[in-house]
This record gives structure tokens, C-alpha cells and sequence, in this order.
């Protein structure tokens, strides 16, 4: 069975899609064949155009069940499914069909209230700090507000994505041809986070970029896939 990730929680903004195609094309870099699920019905889907992972539109109830039934059904794939906010239901429903779920939440009040009750309602599920600043009197305050708010749920706290800008490409209907290495490597730390949770063998050459045409030979095995899953 394919593993389900879900990005969730009950507030809008916080970056749920842009995390979604962060780890998707994280995990992509180290080779392992992604679909990126999206389901918020106030987003347009993506293109496939230079994107080493499957970018699917489920808005869609019957397209979301079909790809879940998909994914259950094939070995050594994963599937990362955008949530999109304020939709509770669909977070509960999303959050039990997945392997793990993903709260990302940025540096404010309102935020970590709405975090706190999202984790006592998933146990499943893991925080990742969003959009989180690196300025180091910023980082130093937003450390303390987690020390203050969160404390009871430390362990279930991840390494944060710091506010970096180039995250939007990944959010351009095509990615460009070149994306800046600061992203990769923001891309392969949430993927190997994940991984690291799930319990899956890291890769040994974590940390040597994959040149892109790397990601050509893997879209062909992935379109075969696609193309007998069709
Ligand atoms: N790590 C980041 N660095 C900089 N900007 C970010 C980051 N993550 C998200 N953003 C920006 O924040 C806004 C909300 O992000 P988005 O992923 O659309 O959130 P959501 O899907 O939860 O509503 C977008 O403008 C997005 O570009
Ligand atoms: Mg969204």
C-alpha cells in the first residue's frame, strides 16, 4: 500500500498547499513516486510541466475516492493530499484515512490555538512550523511562544520551513526549469522528516543534489505507471 500524507487544519493560510508540493517534490528528489492530491476547492490545479511528482485534481469527491482507492491498491508510492482549510469534516475524514497528517502553523497566537486543538483531535498527527522566521531576534521570540504554548506537545513538533519566497514557484501552474538549490533542500528536509516518521529507510546520498535529468528517467517509470493505472 502507497502511503497517504495529509495536510490539514482549520485555518486558512497557514501553507498547507504550498507544503503539499514541498514535500511532494521532496520527495520526488530522492525517487519515489509522488501524486500531489488537491482538494481545495478555491485552487486551481497545476500543471505536470517540470514536476518530478503527479499533480492530481481531486476538488471532486468521486476523483478524491478513486485516487485513495488508487494508492491502497499499489505498492511504493505516496500520496500527499492538500486539504485546504476550514473544512472540518473533511479534515476528520482526510485524517483517518491517511498515515500521517501534517498541521502546518505559523508564528501567531491564533494559529497555535487553532494547532492545539487540531492535535488533540488527530493523534496522528504532527505540527510543522510554517512560513517560520529566520531573523535571529524573530526566530528567538517564536521559539519562546512555542516553549509557552506548546510545551505539552513538544514531541510531536518538527523541524520548521523557514519564509522562503522561492516557495511560490512551486506554486506556478509550470515550475520553471531550474529551481534555486535552497529549495531542493528545503523540499528533501520536510521529505526526509517524513520518512524519518514513517519509519522508511533514509537515503544515503541525502545530501547530494539530483540533477534534474535524473527526474526525466523517473518520469517515465511514472507515466508507465500512470498510463497501466489509466
Ligand atoms: N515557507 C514559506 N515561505 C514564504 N511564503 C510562504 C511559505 N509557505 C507559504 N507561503 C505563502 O503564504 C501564503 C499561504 O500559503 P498557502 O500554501 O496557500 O496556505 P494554505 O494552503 O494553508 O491556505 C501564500 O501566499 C504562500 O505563498
Ligand atoms: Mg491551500
Amino acid at each position: 500500500m502507497a502511503q497517504i500524507l495529509c495536510i490539514i487544519g482549520n485555518k486558512g493560510g497557514t501553507g498547507k498547499t504550498t507544503l503539499s508540493h514541498l514535500l511532494a517534490h521532496g520527495l520526488g528528489l530522492f525517487g519515489k513516486y509522488t501524486v500531489a492530491v488537491l482538494t481545495d476547492i478555491e485552487r486551481q490545479p497545476l500543471a505536470r510541466v517540470g514536476r518530478n511528482y503527479l499533480p492530481f485534481d481531486a476538488r471532486q469527491t468521486e476523483n478524491l475516492e478513486r485516487v485513495v482507492r488508487k494508492l491502497r491498491s499499489v505498492e511504493n508510492w505516496y500520496g500527499v493530499i492538500d486539504g485546504g482549510g476550514n473544512r472540518p469534516q473533511m479534515d476528520t475524514t482526510l485524517a483517518a484515512l491517511a498515515d500521517l497528517v501534517l498541521l502546518p502553523f505559523r508564528d501567531s497566537h491564533e494559529d497555535i490555538r487553532t494547532l492545539i486543538q487540531d492535535l488533540d483531535r488527530f493523534p496522528n498527527a504532527y505540527a510543522l512550523p510554517s512560513q517560520w522566521p529566520s531573523n535571529p531576534w524573530q526566530l528567538q521570540a517564536a521559539t519562546r511562544t512555542i516553549d509557552n504554548l506548546l510545551a505539552r506537545y513538544r514531541e510531536r513538533i518538527l523541524e520548521p520551513v523557514y519564509a522562503q519566497s522561492a516557495t511560490k514557484l512551486l506554486l506556478q501552474h509550470e515550475l520553471p526549469p531550474q529551481l534555486p538549490a535552497a529549495l531542493n533542500n528545503t523540499a528533501r528536509m520536510v521529505a526526509l522528516q517524513v520518512m524519518e516518521l514513517l519509519g522508511i529507510p533514509l537515503p544515503e546520498d541525502r545530501w547530494i543534489p539530483i540533477p534534474r535529468q535524473t527526474a526525466t528517467i523517473e518520469d517515465d517509470a511514472f507515466a508507465a505507471q500512470r498510463n497501466q493505472a489509466a
